[in-house]
């Protein structure tokens, strides 16, 4: 027995913030957006729209696709590092609001890597046979955390949510997982305060400690090797050639990491790297979550496709997954 995905959803706030909307805010242009993002726009949650309020309509999407009810749902899981607040965890708010009383639900903090660390976090959990379904769901609210006066920043993010609800399949499912961390170099990437090191106080407010911080061109190559590396480490011991895999889902942060790590990968970016970055930006966790739902929708993927999951991100953390589409 393997697990596989019965149901995908997503939710995209409606606001949308474009290049030109930002040629406004900060000293850019659409021009090096477009050129060294692949950018075009990216979705903007509403002020009274927090994490959880995403989480629920991509999980509600996921449900009502995979046929099942909150109630049949066993574990909840919820990446994000934009959370609604500290504690109870998203997870916890997004159960009350499904109404799945009972049902165990925590957050992981895994930044970019998120949903593929609670894909296989939920693997686990039913291979185990401990439970029989579970919801993943990657949410995150980044405008809330972005400096909107810092133009290496601002122009990346974006808002949004992406689920998956998983079970036992007979046919194909999770065929290998390879997960990692390297958080000596958790610096390059990181919201500074608010937590035990740093308590929120005037100072950091002032600061601006409370954004996201991060060296773009340092992580840049970090990307690129471990994207790549993680992906050998999940199709080699498989077995795989990269003409194996049909599709490559990867976390959008950036349409030249991407293009790098194909040509690493020996594989053509334009026939089999899925790519919504122009109409999201970098939505972290919910980056390859709603990639993942996209390319389900255009029919990219379906019964037998052979998926290749890759992403990176702060902590530093990676994960990739193979999965064959049930
Ligand atoms: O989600 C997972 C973790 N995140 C990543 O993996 C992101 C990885 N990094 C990147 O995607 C890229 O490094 C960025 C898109 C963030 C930046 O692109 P870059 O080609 O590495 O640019 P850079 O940081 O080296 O900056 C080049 C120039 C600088 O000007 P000078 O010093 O050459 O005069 C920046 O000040 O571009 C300038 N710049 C901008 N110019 C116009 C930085 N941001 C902007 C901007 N508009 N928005």
């Amino acid at each position: 027995m393997r697990t596989g995905i019965l149901g995908v959803g997503k939710y995209l706030p409606e606001s949308v913030l474009t290049n030109a909307d930002l040629e406004r805010m900060v000293d850019t242009t659409d021009e090096w957006i477009t050129t060294r993002t692949g950018i075009k726009e990216r979705r903007i949650a509403a002020q009274t729209e927090a994490t959880s309020d995403m989480a629920v309509k991509a999980a509600r999407m996921a449900l009502d696709r995979a046929g099942l009810s909150p109630s049949d749902i066993d574990l909840i899981i919820v990446a994000t590092i934009t959370p609604d607040m500290f504690f109870p965890s998203t997870a916890c708010v997004v159960q009350d609001k499904l109404g799945a009383h009972g049902t165990p639900a925590f957050d992981i903090a895994v930044a970019c890597s998120g949903y593929i660390y609670g894909l296989a976090i939920a693997d686990q959990f039913i291979k185990g046979g401990l439970y029989r379904n579970a919801l993943v769901i990657a949410a995150e609210k980044l405008s809330s955390v972005t400096d909107w006066e810092d133009r290496s920043t601002c122009v990346l993010f974006g808002d949004g949510a992406g689920a998956a609800v998983l079970g036992p399949v007979e046919e194909g499912g999770i065929l290998g997982v390879n997960l990692g961390a390297d958080g000596s170099k958790g610096e390059l990437l990181q919201l500074p305060a608010g937590g035990s090191r740093m308590p929120a106080s005037i100072k950091t407010v002032e600061n601006k400690l409370h954004t996201i911080k991060m060296e773009g061109n340092v992580l840049f190559k970090h990307a690129v090797k471990m994207m790549s590396d993680a992906a050998k480490g999940v199709t080699e011991p498989l077995g795989l050639k990269a003409d194996d895999i049909d599709i490559i889902i990867p976390h959008q942060a950036n349409v030249r990491i991407l293009n790098a790590v194909a040509k690493k990968m020996g594989v053509d970016p334009d026939e089999k790297v899925y790519l919504n970055i122009s109409k999201y930006g970098n939505m972290s966790a919910a980056s390859s979550a709603v990639a993942l739902t996209e390319a389900v929708e255009e029919g990219r993927i379906s019964k037998g496709t052979k998926v290749l999951m890759d992403a990176f991100g702060g902590g530093l953390t990676w994960g990739a997954l193979v999965i064959e589409w049930s």
